[in-house]
């Protein structure tokens, strides 16, 4: 069984984040979300793994995960370039993927309980191919299975304005070399690209031996600020234990709060579920619950919730900034002489006043 991380595509509803690094590197809990998705592949037994990077920084892609053998995997890297399709990147993987079966798991995917309680369902029934799905209440954003009436999976429809269903396609597929074959036939949909859906449509319609899998538990396709937000939470409700190695001075630390190494509290309050990354400063703030602070940023005078605060970022003077994803280095300060409002904001920023 091999892996393949999809990697590339354009982020675009992630700017300005994805100027300066792809999106599936935007961490979460201070982790990077594909991170979660490699892990998940190598719980799940799968340790041979290709990463298909995009144009949008793949250098710091390879900085992070190396050879993979720091988180217990063997990394091939493909490069696709421009995205031109899910179908595209996985068909570049046809020699690495030799003779295996393998699961393609998008890397901006997050699932609650992962791969492997499917993975039994693929490999026992022999299947061709097998997609996962959950209910969701509006699908038209997603890729949405059609049933029969006896409940088996007839159709696949990318971003239908009427959904057949209401269950979407999650992002990973468990897949057969036969897949290669299909795919040289298929042609580009309306949006340019080569659709995984319609290459598991031509399987169906082949009779080849599709099925599925519902999800239980949560699933989030990080594809949006606010998917970040919940994914983040998410994450350190479930995962984050209490933790103190940084440094606590008058200050009152509530719940599972992780404190790293050469962090400092000083004079404030820190709400869990919360994580503050290495080498923080946070003065005279209340921070939390559903925080996730990165490295080496500054703090002071604030109260932050909700939110997602991305390394070397200062911080001073803001009270209730809450619901926010701020980029690394970005320096947010109140002016206090006068009541006047200072930008210097990147391209595509939202800032709500
Ligand atoms: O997240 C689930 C959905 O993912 C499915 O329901 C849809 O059927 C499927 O088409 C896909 O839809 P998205 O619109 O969310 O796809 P997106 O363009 O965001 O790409 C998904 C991931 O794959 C993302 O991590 C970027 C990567 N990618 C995408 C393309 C088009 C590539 O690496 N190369 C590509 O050419």
């Amino acid at each position: 069984m091999k892996g393949i991380i999809l990697h590339g595509g354009a982020g675009t509803r992630l700017r300005p984040l994805t100027f300066t690094g792809p999106k599936q590197l935007v961490p979460v809990a201070n982790k990077p979300i594909s991170q979660y998705v490699l892990e998940d592949l190598v719980s799940a037994g799968v340790k041979d793994i290709a990463i298909v990077l995009g144009e949008t920084y793949p250098e710091l892609v390879k900085e992070h995960y190396g050879d993979g053998s720091r988180f217990g995997a063997k990394i091939t890297y493909i490069h696709q370039g421009k995205p031109l399709g899910i179908a595209h990147a996985v068909a570049l993987c046809r020699e690495f993927i030799g003779e295996d079966r393998f699961i393609v798991y998008l890397g901006d995917n997050l699932l609650q309980h992962g791969v492997k309680p499917y993975l039994d369902k693929f490999l026992s029934e022999e299947l061709d191919a097998m997609v996962l799905l959950k209910e969701v209440k509006d699908p038209t954003s997603f890729g949405v299975a059609k049933f029969d009436e006896r409940g088996e999976l007839i159709g696949l429809v990318e971003k239908p304005k009427k959904p057949p269903s209401n269950y979407a396609l999650v992002g990973v597929y468990f897949l057969t070399p036969v897949f290669f074959e299909v795919v040289k036939n298929l042609k580009p949909s309306w949006r340019g690209e080569l659709e995984i859906t319609d290459a598991l449509q031509m399987m169906i319609d082949r009779k080849l031996k599709v099925s599925y899998g519902i999800v239980s538990g949560w699933w989030i396709d990080t594809g949006k600020k606010d998917d970040i937000l919940e994914a983040n939470a998410l994450i350190l409700d479930e995962r984050i234990e209490r933790s103190i190695q940084g440094e606590v001075i008058n200050s009152r630390i509530e719940g599972r709060v992780s404190i790293e190494e050469g962090a400092k509290i000083l004079n404030s309050i820190v709400r869990g579920p919360t994580i503050i990354g290495e080498n923080s400063v946070i003065e005279d703030s209340f921070i939390g619950p559903y925080t996730s602070i990165g490295k080496n940023v500054r703090i002071k005078n604030s109260s932050i919730e909700y939110s997602v605060i991305l390394d070397n970022v200062e911080i001073t003077g803001i009270e209730r900034l809450e619901e926010s994803l701020i980029g690394k280095n970005a320096i947010i300060r109140k002016n206090e002489e006068r009541k006047i409002i200072k930008l210097h904001v990147g391209d595509y920023s939202e800032v709500n006043l």
